[in-house]
């Protein structure tokens, strides 16, 4: 299975031109599964709801989610690709799953980070796994990494690969995904941003580095910081179905639950 990662720089409050960029560094790809950035249409740090819903998407009624669509079907691929959902009053911070006949899955950010709280409603949608040519795929958006639960359920539903559209701030998140499919073993594709965002209320800097690790902890790829970055890689997903760490140790048969 050929997956990979597109890393770039989106334009704050540009959603024509971001999805012109995604359009264009995609238009000639051979792959099966591509993963964006989060808010890859809207750029990241608004200043309060408003703003967010202002820049948000209606999945049923969006030029660019259909363009996105147009692309998965002329490419027979399927993207993840995070981005600002609005539904009437509500704005979540979502991901769609998007395959060649349309929208697939929409996962609402569940653990929201910082100054996200004032822009965004907490995502409503539980952590599960769609397939995609046969593979079980997950989501989860950035900050979800901190929570140990969030690549841990979606491992127990079958997932094989996690997908992570990321805007990330801070340092640890990459480091820390090695552990996430050590514990898991797993496949993630974490998709960064690079960039800055620099608004009224403040500036913040993402740090690229997007990567895709394969189940044990194994870095098959990690994008520079600064700069695009398309990178696809053939996977074998059925690398996530051994859980045994040694011969005798299986990651989820010898979980003790009674105890947690
Ligand atoms: C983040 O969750 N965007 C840091």
């Amino acid at each position: 299975m050929k997956v990979g990662f597109y890393q770039f720089r989106p334009l704050f409050g540009k959603p024509k031109q971001n999805c012109h960029k995604i359009l264009n560094a995609l238009d000639n790809v051979d792959a099966d599964l591509i993963v964006l950035p989060e808010l890859a249409l809207s750029g990241y740090y608004f200043k309060d709801k408003n703003e967010s819903l202002k820049y948000a998407e209606d999945p049923e009624n969006s030029h660019r989610l259909d363009a996105l669509i147009g692309l998965a079907k002329n490419r027979n691929m399927h993207l993840v690709i995070g981005f600002a959902e609005k539904r009437e009053e509500q704005c979540y911070n979502s991901a769609a799953l998007i395959g060649p006949n349309g929208i697939e899955h929409i996962y609402r950010k569940a653990h929201l980070f910082n100054e996200e709280k004032f822009c965004f409603d907490q995502g409503n949608t539980p952590f599960i796994v769609n397939e995609v040519n046969g593979v079980k795929v997950g989501i989860m958006i950035c900050f979800d990494w901190v929570f140990p639960e969030a690549s841990r359920t979606l491992s127990m539903q079958g997932a094989e690969i996690i997908c992570h559209p990321s805007n990330l701030v801070l340092t640890f998140c990459q480091q820390t995904m090695l552990a996430r499919c050590i514990e898991n073993r797993v496949f993630a594709i974490t998709a960064n941003r690079y960039g800055e965002d620099k608004r009224p209320q403040g500036s913040l800097k993402f740090t690229g580095k997007s990567q895709v690790v394969a189940p044990g902890g194994k870095l098959l790829h990690r994008a520079a910081s600064q700069r695009d970055a398309l990178f696809i890689t053939d996977i074998n997903p059925n690398e996530a179905h051994d859980k045994f760490i040694t011969k005798h140790n299986d990651l989820f048969g010898d979980r003790r639950p009674e105890f947690y």
